[in-house]
């Protein structure tokens, strides 16, 4: 186990170390677990970052003199929401919603709930969603309707990914990271069934993993 620093740069004193034998032997939530789900990485950490840091320099450019409110969308977009505020050379505000459509399934179904709303008042503001990834549109299409009817001065979106192939909803997105071909992809904050949102690259999930109905 790695030894925490301390903020003056001196060593903690090592930790005594953990037993993880039985899990690891049982297969359950051992590092080998969370390898085993990804098939393949289709985006690595410092693809990822130089990606976001351009972006970064866009929106900064493009919201100067303005309003700027990031609306990140729980959970899936708060590994991208976070690096992206860091490269924002401008001030901004923050805020969070979290919606879901039903199931812990692969497939977006289309019914959208609001689980936690805005704590503040959009009106007037310049408001920018930041979006983990859009599949079908659907999630995105009943956020922008939801969220244009509290009458914000503006309101785009900045997504990480997009896979335009599975679109099945027009809608307009200012930014975008990256495009990526039709498969499930996991990590940097984005799940399969609530798990591996802590891996620090995005990859494939492996066929084994993934539900007949996908
Ligand atoms: P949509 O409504 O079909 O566009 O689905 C959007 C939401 O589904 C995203 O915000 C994600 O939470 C989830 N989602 C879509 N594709 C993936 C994926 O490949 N991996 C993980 N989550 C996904
Ligand atoms: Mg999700």
């Amino acid at each position: 186990m790695p030894t925490p620093g301390r903020a003056d740069g001196s060593a903690r004193p090592s930790a005594p170390p953990t037993d993880n034998a039985r899990s690891e032997d049982r297969g359950v939530n051992s590092q080998a677990e969370l390898e085993r789900a990804v098939s393949e990485t289709l985006i690595d950490e410092s693809t990822l970052q130089r990606r976001i840091a351009e972006l970064g320099e866009e929106v900064s450019a493009d919201y100067a003199g303005r309003d700027l409110l990031l609306v990140g969308v729980l959970k899936g977009a708060v590994f991208f929401m976070a690096d992206l505020m860091r490269r924002l050379t401008i001030a901004c505000e923050i805020d969070f919603m979290a919606i879901s459509s039903y199931g812990a399934s692969t497939d977006s179904s289309g019914v959208v709930r609001i689980l936690k709303d805005l704590d503040i008042n959009i009106e007037g503001r310049d408001v920018l969603v930041v979006e983990d990834i859009i599949d079908s549109g659907l999630t995105l299409s009943y956020l922008m309707r939801n969220l244009e009817a509290r009458q914000p001065a503006s309101l785009e979106v900045c997504a990480l990914m997009t896979k335009p192939e599975r679109r099945e909803i027009d809608v307009p997105v200012r930014y975008v990271g990256f495009e990526i071909p039709n498969r499930f992809v996991i990590g940097y904050g984005l799940d399969f069934a609530e798990r591996y949102r802590n891996l620090p690259f995005v990859g494939v999930l492996d066929a084994s993993l993934v539900p007949e109905s996908a």
